[in-house]
């Protein structure tokens, strides 16, 4: 019976560790592990993006394809490696249209996805 005091200490240390254990459990079960992937992850302007705008306007879009023909285009056309734009301006062409790019109405892209498309485009310019 002398080990009955030990056994009693290991029950009240691992009792004293259980809330530290939990802890340990919930953030192994986040999403992103390792936690500082999380700083990389993609904004919700650029999953929007590619989204709604990217089958027209990554790599091999039609309308990188098109904007890359314009004279004095930089960026091979691709709309993500602009420097020059600006919000008002994306709002503006995505909501009249411009050349080959029809409107995109407001039932498609609400205002506020469109901000926040606009905003990662602008590159915080505004
Ligand atoms: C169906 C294909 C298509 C989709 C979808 C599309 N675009 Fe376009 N976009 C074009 C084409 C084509 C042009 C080039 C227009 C032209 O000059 O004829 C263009 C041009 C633009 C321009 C003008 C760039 C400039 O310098 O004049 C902006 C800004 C733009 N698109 C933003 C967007 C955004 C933001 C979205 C998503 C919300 C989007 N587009 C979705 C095809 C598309």
């Amino acid at each position: 019976m002398s080990f009955r005091p030990f056994s009693l200490l290991l029950l009240a240390v691992a009792c004293w560790q259980l809330p530290a254990l939990a802890q340990q459990a919930t953030s192994a079960a986040s999403p992103v592990w390792p936690p500082v992937a999380e700083a990389a992850a993609p904004s919700q302007g650029e999953v929007l993006f590619a989204v709604t705008c990217g089958r027209c306007h990554r790599a091999g879009g039609m309308g990188t394809g098109i904007l890359s023909r314009r004279p004095g285009m930089l960026a091979g056309g691709l709309l993500e490696q602009r420097e020059d734009l600006i919000v008002p301006f994306v709002q503006t062409v995505v909501r009249r249209g411009i050349g080959n790019m029809p409107r995109i109405s407001r039932g498609e892209v609400s205002d506020p996805e469109l901000a926040l498309i606009a905003t990662y485009l602008a590159k915080g310019k505004k």
